[in-house]
Parts: C-alpha cells; structure tokens; sequence
C-alpha cells in the first residue's frame, strides 16, 4: 500500500474510532479515559491472537519491547499475517526472534495490483523456509476500498487457494463488501480442503453457518465491542464457541474502550469478555476454547 493511502486509512481509523466512543455510554464502573495496559501488568489467562501485523510501521518504534513482553500479558502465541512480499519477509524475521511467533504469508487484496507470477513463487518459497509458517493470508476480496480492481483481487484470491492447497495450509480471508463473491470463489475452488478462517467476520448468520458446515472458523476481534453491531453479535449466539478464533488485526481494528488507539494482542481481553457476555459463558471457557480451536486449525504445538 502507498504510503499516502496507509495515512489515509489510519486517519479514517481514528475518526472512527473518536465517532464510535463518542456514541458509546459512559459506564460508571469503567473510567471515562481510555484505559491504560500497562507493560508490568501479568494477565491470568492464555490466549492466542490468530491475527496481527506486528510487522506493521506503527510498531517500528517499540516493535521489539511489546514482543518481548507479551507472554506477561498471557499470549501463547500470535499468528503474524503479511500483506505483500516485502511483509512476508518481515513476518520471518519475526518468527525468527520468536520461536512463538507463528505466521501466515500472501498477499493482501489491497496489494494485488501490479502483481506478476513472480510474486506467487516468492510467496510460495518465503513459506516453505520456516516449519512455523501455519498459513496463507491474509487473502480475499475488499470492494470497500477497491485500492486493486476486483478483477485482479479475485485472480489472485483464486491463485492464493490454489497455492494453500498445493502447500496444504489453511487460508486466511479478509472480505469486505464482497461476502458472496467470496463464498463464490471460496466453493468454486474447494478451499474446504484445506480450510481456515474468515478474518473480522462481517457477513450474516445464514452465511456463518454455510462457513462453519464447510469447516471453516470465523474470526472475532474489536468489531464485536463496537456499537451498532447486532448482526455479528448474532453470529456470535448463533455459532458454536468451538468455531470462533480470537484475534485483533494490530495495529487496526482497536476494541473498545480504547478505539482511536493503536491496537496490539494485549487487548483481546475485551473481546473475549464480549464473547463471554453474549454467550452467557465464563471468560475462562472462551480462553480455554479459542486457544484449542487456534492450535487445531495452525497446527500450533
Ligand atoms: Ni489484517
């Protein structure tokens, strides 16, 4: 993504995130000020964050001193997903540092313009030189944005299932304002072979439930702490707890009441509490669960 163009969807993020708090009520027992997680505090729980990009700019200037801490705060292990080939190579330097640092290579849909095959076959060789390599991702389609034509998104969304096959490794999908292209492609191409999940799931019920009977797991990161989110949080009712991964697109995607922040692993807390509250289950059974469903699908040890 053009430099420019990061600035401006970090900007909209951070509108967003302003727009959204000031709609959401003042709670008396949560302070008004974002809340503060400092890097001492020792979290209880265990968690995996299957989805983030710490190889992001906005962790250039602390990337090492948030990594090295994150076992504190209760994280077994992150799922880094690049978005081009520059970041895949990043993702590894990572995994390198990190024997818990999983990671996911492909190219995002914002990125796909201008691509050649040359661009596959470094995706391909980039995940085949570190066994920790659990995934290819992120992948799909996003006709919000439309930074890549939607033909050429959907040629290479096709070519990334072609490739996870070949190399028997789930995908990871991000769609956006294309759910039914992406279920399309997604049947058409047989990725239930391999599975995966469906990154910041979106889409409705009826179509959660047509991912789950195809094996695949649904993402559910700060969206769902949003306001004005009915439609997920029937998703989340509605689909069993042994289908959903936990993850928080870092630096993205911030849950409340920290929106308009720069996100990291640490604040799944909220997102599990949230699952918790709308499955009428403790915090601790959506930990334990998630965590299970994590080291399934990636194979993580
Ligand atoms: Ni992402």
């Amino acid at each position: 993504m053009r430099i420019e163009e990061k600035e401006a969807l970090l900007k909209k993020f951070a509108a967003e995130g302003e727009e959204a708090e000031a709609k959401v009520p003042i709670d008396p027992d949560h302070p008004e000020e974002p809340e503060e997680l400092p890097l001492d505090k020792v979290e209880e729980h265990h968690f995996i964050d299957t989805h983030c990009h710490f190889d992001d700019t906005a962790f250039d200037e602390d990337q090492d001193e948030l990594l090295s801490a994150m076992h504190a705060f209760g994280v077994l292990n992150v799922v880094n997903c690049a978005t081009d080939v520059k970041s895949c190579r990043r993702t590894l330097k990572i995994m390198k540092r990190y024997p818990w640092v999983y990671g996911a290579m492909g190219i995002h849909p914002h990125e796909v313009k201008n691509l050649d095959e040359d661009a596959i076959a470094a995706v391909y060789n980039l995940a085949e030189e570190n066994a920790r390599v659990c995934a290819i991702g992120e992948i799909g389609l996003d006709y919000h944005y439309d930074f890549s034509p939607r033909d050429e998104q959907q040629d290479w969304f096709i070519e990334q299932i072609e490739l996870a096959k070949e190399l028997e490794l789930p995908i990871i999908v991000h769609s956006r304002e294309a759910a039914q292209d992406t279920m399309d492609i997604i049947r058409d191409y047989e990725a239930e072979r391999v599975g995966g999940v469906i990154h910041a799931y979106s889409g409705d019920l009826q179509m959660a439930e047509e991912y789950v009977r195809m094996g695949f797991y649904l993402g559910i990161g700060g969206m769902v702490t949003f306001p004005k989110v009915k439609r997920l949080i029937r998703v989340v009712e509605g689909i069993p707890l042994e289908r959903l991964l936990l993850e928080t697109d870092s630096p993205y995607m911030t849950p409340v009441p920290n929106r308009g922040q720069r996100n990291d692993s640490r604040q799944i807390v909220h997102v599990a509490a949230k699952i918790a509250e709308i499955k009428g289950i403790r915090v601790e059974e959506v930990y334990e669960v998630t965590t299970q469903n994590a080291k399934r699908l990636f194979g993580i040890e």
